[in-house]
């Protein structure tokens, strides 16, 4: 029988509803966080989904009740982990992001265990080179799809294009590729030699880097072509997902069209596919 008054016990019981528990957080910048919870046993997605999480707001100053406050966050761990990941901005004033910055493990977060969304691999026809495009936080998505089994085994060539305004945002994508190249859990579950297949295209806009520039721009002027040696996307080849900002969505998005490629939904698979970063 389980001692129910352990502290271990008492402190891993949830008091929330869809309460899981926080196990591990890193800050990258005073604006970038990571963290990891407990996954519900009965939660099942697909890498790329997002689902709605959040903390208790503040007690109305009336009644006394508290509301959970709640946003959409990409799922930032593959399908497979028997944890969740997730990766956060902070917003100095931001209703969700000033608290949840402060969580340390052992604390709460409410958890709706409904993923949806629209960076998933059902939402691509077969294609033989597959465009990661992140802005900011929007590597979340990417953060999973790159390790997932089925991004390898379906494309010759995965590329991540990530641009930030300062190197230090690029922290978490560049231990993640550093980490996934060095996997052998996932060498073992993908297949020997994966990584071979991942390229990896980080770019600064406001701090001097090795490669400066929004990817857009690199895109019109050829340079990011030229310099991973590809030609310009096509939609024989070529498939994309984009998680951004919503002026970098709309602007890539219309680059697509303009190489042929057309925007694809679970419902009817095409050649690329859009989801807005979150931003509190
Ligand atoms: P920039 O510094 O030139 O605005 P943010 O942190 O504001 O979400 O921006 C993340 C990155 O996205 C920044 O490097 C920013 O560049 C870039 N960005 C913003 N708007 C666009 C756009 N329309 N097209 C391409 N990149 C963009």
């Amino acid at each position: 029988m389980k001692d129910i008054d352990a502290p271990q016990t008492a402190k891993a019981t949830p008091t929330l509803p869809d309460a899981q528990v926080v196990t591990e957080v890193e800050h990258y910048t005073d604006r970038l966080f990571r963290f990891r919870c407990t996954r519900p046993a009965s939660l099942r997605f697909r890498s790329g989904e997002f689902v709605m999480i959040g903390l208790m707001g503040d007690p109305d100053p009336e009644t006394g009740k508290q509301k959970p406050l709640l946003r959409a966050y990409s799922i930032a761990s593959p399908s497979w982990d028997e944890e969740l990941e997730f990766y956060s901005i902070k917003v100095p004033n931001g209703p969700l992001t000033s608290k949840l910055q402060h969580i340390q493990p052992g604390d709460e977060i409410i958890l709706r265990p409904k993923p949806v969304g629209t960076l998933v691999h059902d939402a691509l026809l077969p294609g033989k080179r597959l465009w990661f495009f992140a802005t900011g936080t929007g590597i979340a998505p990417f953060a999973s799809l790159l390790r997932e089994p089925q991004t390898y085994a379906d494309y010759d060539e995965v590329i991540l294009t990530h641009t930030c305004r300062e190197v230090g945002e690029l922290t978490y994508g560049a231990r993640l590729i550093e980490a996934i190249r060095q996997d052998e859990l996932l060498a073992e579950l993908i297949g020997e030699g994966f990584a071979d297949k991942l390229r990896y295209y980080p770019t600064t806009t406001r701090e001097q880097s090795p490669k400066m520039g929004r990817i857009t721009d690199l895109m019109r002027s050829g340079e990011v072509f030229a310099d991973l040696d590809v030609a310009p996307l096509s939609p024989a080849t070529d498939r994309a997902m984009v998680c951004g900002n919503l002026a970098f969505n709309l602007e890539i998005k219309e680059m697509l069209e303009g190489y042929g490629l057309t925007e694809g939904a679970n419902s009817k698979p095409a050649e690329y596919v859009v989801e807005k970063a979150f931003l509190d």
